[in-house]
Order: C-alpha cells, then structure tokens, then sequence
C-alpha cells in the first residue's frame, strides 16, 4: 500500500495540480493562446518567459541593446518600395518588422527597443496582431519615436484580430482595446488573422459557423473602418473560397492576404497567391525566412541559396526578401537584431537577374527544402 502511494498515488496528484494550475495560468488570459505563444517560445529559445518572471528580468538580460539616447533618424532606405493598396491606394512599404514568433518578441525591454531601432533606422511598416500580447511594448516605441521625429502620419502599422473576437460586437470592442493599447487613433492595416482558429483549432470563434463569424467581423470592421479607425481591412491565411465571400459583401475591399509564403510553398498556397495577384490583392510573406518556430537555419544552409548570395556579394536573409519583392510580394522578417534590420531594409537597394531568380524558384525541388517544417502551410478549408 505505501508502495502504491508513493509510485501512483502522489506522482499522479502532482500531475493532476500540475496541468490544473497550467490550465489555469493559460485559460485565465484575455488571449489564452497568445499567453501559451508568449511563454513556450521564449522557453523554447532558452529564456524564461515575460509571462512567468516579469518584463524586468529581461531588461539587462535581453539580447537586443539599448537605443542610445542621442540617436536620431535615419534618412529612409535607399530604393524603398510600395504597393497600392485597394480602396483607398495607400502606400503600402514593401518591407517590414515582424513582431512575434522569437524569444525576444514577448517582453517589454526587446520588443520596445527592437521597435524604436527599426524606426530610427528607416524602416515605417511594423507587423503587429493582437494575438502577440506586446502592443504596449509597441505603443511606447512608437511615442518614443515620435518625440525624436519619426511622424505618426510616416508610419504604416498592421495590426490582426483572432477569430476568437469574431463574433457579436467583440471585433468592435476588441480593436478599440488593442488601439488604446497602442497608443494610436488608427491603424493602417487590419486582417482577420486565422480563417477559423490556429490549426483550424486553438482560438476559434464560439458563436456560429466559421462563415459567419468571418462575415461579422468584416462586417463589424467595415463600419470601423467607415468611422476612420482603420484605414484598410484584409485577411491573414486565407483560401481563395475564403476570400471570395467576403469580397461579395461589397464592404471594404479585401486589400492584403498575408501568407507563408516562399519558394517551397505548397501548390495550393502558389493558387491563393495567384489569385490575389490578379485580383489586387497584395500578397504578404509572413515567415519569409521559415523562421517561425525557429526553422530559418535550415534555410540559410540551401546550398543554391548561398551560391546566389555569394555571387551577389549579399547574404542568403537579402537574396530572399529581393526574391519576395521581385514577386510582388510584401515580406515581414522578424528579428530584434539592430544589424539584422540593417542587413534587411537593404534589400531594397539591388537587384536580382532573372537567372538568379529562377535558381531561388527551384529551391522547390532542392532535397533540403523537403525536409523544412511547414508550420502554416496546413490547408483550412472551413
Ligand atoms: N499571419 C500569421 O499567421 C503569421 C504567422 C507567423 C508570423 N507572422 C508574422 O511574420 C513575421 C515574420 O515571421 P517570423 O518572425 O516567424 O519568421 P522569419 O521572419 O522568417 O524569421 C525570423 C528569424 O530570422 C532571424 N533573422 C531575421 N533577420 C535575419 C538576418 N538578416 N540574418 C539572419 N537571421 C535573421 C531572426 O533572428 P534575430 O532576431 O536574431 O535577427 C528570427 O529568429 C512575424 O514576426 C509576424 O509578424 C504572421
């Protein structure tokens, strides 16, 4: 009996208020998936979350440094690009800050400063969600910047809502949150972030089918957008027969689809991407590295990748956003790295030659491409 006790009875207890209080610390959050997000990827990087030790455990600890106080503006990247956007033919930066999905993305000291940085250096699109849990962290960069003369009018900021909020009067009151959160009057840029929940599972909207809350929220964002709260609505993985009931409401146009998008993409992403395209639907490149869940080492070692780079006298991150946008597609490298941001916006000053472009194309059947985790590329047809 004591036997029992000690091997089954008291591990199995422990288990049990184990999972309970995680269920709980999870469950209890405004975003119980954004909270998962932001503790498992800092862990999974080695550090300890935000979530669980405070924002000030990173302030001396986080890899990302400090902007010093006297650094003002840069002057915009040389060769910097736009797309149109449709509806109101706003000047969309073909370049961004990606804002989640690395250990760094989830505390007030890294995402403040990786913020400020960019800003600093040039770059004006940053890629927010609401789902990432850090728009304060976001709000103060941004006042910051603007006390050293970086206008709000210069800045383009994007901005996604969970189909969690789809329904009922949630898209209304949740993005007035996320925008007193920021700090700002409006955003540039709204999608709906996920066509039915993450993995078609985690997050998804409790009242009505998938449809009809993705009609809600367009409905319920297009009336925000009329008041000039946000400025463009778009979508974030979706299927074309996702899109297309959307654009027949004849609300606000359907401006942006923001994709994982890169020379693997599946088929069927290349068919959402095409059809954007003929549409005028600007095609975003979330991931553009295959970084997310930390995967993008696999694609600095493509071999035909490196042979580009090397010939061009760029690194392997640059000959791949230049492939993006020489695609037409808008790419959203994430990183809290100051000299990775440089490294980036300058992909904007050169140019790929077809040839060069044809050998990223082929990636595709490079044996190493097979083996890369295709996290976002599963298929959600509800
Ligand atoms: N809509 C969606 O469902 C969805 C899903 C996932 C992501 N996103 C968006 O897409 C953005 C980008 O995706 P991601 O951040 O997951 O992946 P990513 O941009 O492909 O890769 C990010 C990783 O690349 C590293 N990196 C960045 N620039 C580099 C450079 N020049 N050289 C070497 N390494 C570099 C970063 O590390 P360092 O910090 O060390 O530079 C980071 O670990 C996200 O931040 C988010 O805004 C959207």
């Amino acid at each position: 009996m004591k036997l029992l006790r000690i091997f089954c009875l008291y591990p199995c207890a422990l288990a049990f208020a184990l999972a309970a209080i995680l269920i709980g610390f999870f469950s209890q959050a405004h975003i119980p998936e954004g909270r998962a997000f932001a503790t498992i990827i800092p862990l999974a990087g080695g550090y300890l979350p935000a979530t669980i030790v405070g924002d000030s455990w990173w302030e001396d600890r986080t890899p990302t440094p400090r902007v010093p106080a006297n650094l003002m503006p840069a002057a915009r990247p040389s060769g910097e690009k736009f797309v149109p956007l449709l509806g109101t033919q706003d000047n969309f930066p073909m370049l961004g800050l990606g804002l989640c999905c690395r250990a760094t993305a989830y505390d007030f000291h890294s995402v403040s400063r990786s913020v400020l940085w960019y800003l600093l250096k040039g770059g004006r699109h940053l890629d927010a969600a609401y789902l990432y849990m850090n728009n304060e962290a976001i709000g103060h960069a941004i006042a910051a910047a603007a006390d050293r003369g970086v206008p709000r009018s210069e800045l383009f900021v994007t901005s996604k809502l969970g189909p969690r909020f789809f329904s009922g009067l949630s898209p209304e009151v949740e993005l007035k949150l996320m925008l007193q959160q920021l700090g700002l009057d409006y955003l540039d840029l709204v999608l709906l972030h996920h066509p039915e929940g993450i993995g078609g599972m985690i997050g998804k909207c409790a009242n009505g089918t998938a449809a009809e809350c993705r009609a809600n929220a367009w409905v319920k964002l297009s009336a925000l957008r009329a008041q000039g709260l946000i400025r463009n609505l778009g979508v974030s993985n979706f299927q074309i027969s996702q899109i297309q009931p959307l654009e027949a409401l004849g609300l606000a146009p359907v401006s942006v689809n923001q994709v994982q998008y890169n020379p693997w993409a599946p088929d069927w992403q290349q068919d959402v991407v095409d059809y954007c395209q003929k549409k005028g639907i600007v095609v975003t490149a979330w991931s553009p590295f295959q970084g997310t869940m930390m995967q993008h080492a696999s694609l600095f070692t493509v071999q035909s990748l490196q042979e580009v780079a090397r010939a061009k006298g760029k690194t392997v991150a640059q000959v791949m956003l230049r492939w993006a946008l020489q695609k037409g597609v808008v790419a959203i490298p994430g990183t809290s790295n100051p000299a990775h941001m440089d490294e980036n916006l300058a992909a904007y000053s050169f140019e790929l030659t077809a040839g060069e472009m044809a050998v990223i194309d082929g990636v595709r059947s490079d044996p190493k491409a097979k083996g890369f985790v295709a996290i976002g590329f599963e298929k959600n047809d509800s």
